[in-house]
């Protein structure tokens, strides 16, 4: 029987160093991407230094790697930054529950992400728009502290380029730039100016604690989502990611097995301890 612990080891063929402290790693199994879906995560581990939760931030769609982008906060992430392309890393996954695209076909969708919490919606972001015609009219909204926090940089052409969809940047007040050509704002202040209706329409929310606590009052307050349309993913430390010892659960609820993505409504259900 497969050991459900035994990680397999991947092969970093590309990093991107997309700010002072966060980086993108492309890596490959057998020389292919794994099988996964968007929202879904995986536990990457240097012999060590320790294990890290991270979620996948490219597109299952595209097989010739898959990626997480990952910003060095301790000592596993101080490990992982360390590393270069050639080089081995032990990962395990992929694991938790995912974005069910089945029920966002036909429909308007607006991706919101907040820092680093961007990693997650691109993965069902360039998912979706890998197949543009499935969906009605796309809206990404992207905000960081500073311009220089910003990640992904070299591909926001790629995502403005979709027939139908529209591309907003932000950043907090104080933040920008002088040749800066974004918005100015937090995000919920700039959600709440776009040209969006709760009706047949998704919302995808990722970011700090703070951001998704407003943004979810925005949309269903001021916009008319409803609950059920708005999906978001809880990031509760982890050990296991497999249901077994406990660590990430709240209440009854494992946030690494039912979870990480959770609707609005299933949030409301959910004590309020995390
Ligand atoms: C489902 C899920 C998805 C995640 N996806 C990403 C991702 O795409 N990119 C990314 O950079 N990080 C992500 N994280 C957080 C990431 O797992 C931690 O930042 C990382 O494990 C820290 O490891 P470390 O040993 O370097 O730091 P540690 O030494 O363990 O911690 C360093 C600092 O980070 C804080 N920290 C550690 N884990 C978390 C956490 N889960 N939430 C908030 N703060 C934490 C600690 O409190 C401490 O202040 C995700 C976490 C979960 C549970
Ligand atoms: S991380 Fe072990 S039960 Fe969720």
């Amino acid at each position: 029987m497969e050991n459900i612990y035994l990680p397999k080891l991947a092969e970093i063929k590309e990093i991107i160093q997309e700010t002072a402290d966060t980086k993108t790693i492309r890596l490959t199994i057998d020389g292919k991407s794994i099988d996964f879906l968007p929202g879904q995560f995986g536990e990457f581990s240097l012999i060590g230094e320790g294990e890290s939760t991270f979620g996948f931030s490219s597109s299952p769609l595209r097989k010739e790697y898959f990626e997480f982008s990952f910003r060095t906060s301790g000592r596993a992430t101080t490990g992982i930054n360390g590393l270069n392309e050639g080089d081995k890393l032990a990962f395990r996954g992929p694991y938790g529950n995912y974005f069910d695209t089945s029920k966002m076909h036909g429909k308007d969708i607006v991706f919101v992400g907040g820092g680093i919490g961007m990693a997650p919606v691109k993965s069902i972001m360039e998912y979706c728009l890998d197949e543009r015609d499935k969906y009605g009219k796309i809206t990404i909204l992207y905000g960081a502290r500073t311009v220089g926090d910003l990640l992904y940089k070299n591909i926001f052409e790629e995502w403005k380029n979709h027939k139908d969809t529209e591309f907003v940047v932000t950043v907090d007040p104080g933040g920008e730039t002088p040749d800066w050509k974004g918005k100015v704002g937090f995000v919920p202040t700039i959600l709440e100016q776009l040209p969006l209706k709760g009706e047949n329409s998704i919302a995808v929310v990722c970011g700090p604690p703070i951001m998704i606590k407003f943004a979810l009052k925005t949309l269903e307050e001021k916009m008319g989502f409803s609950k059920e349309n708005i999906i978001t993913t809880l990031e509760n430390r982890m050990k296991c990611g497999l249901g077994k010892c406990g660590r990430c659960n709240v209440g009854s609820v494992y946030v690494c097995k039912d979870g990480p993505v959770f609707t609005a409504k299933e949030l409301e259900s959910l004590p309020n301890d995390f």
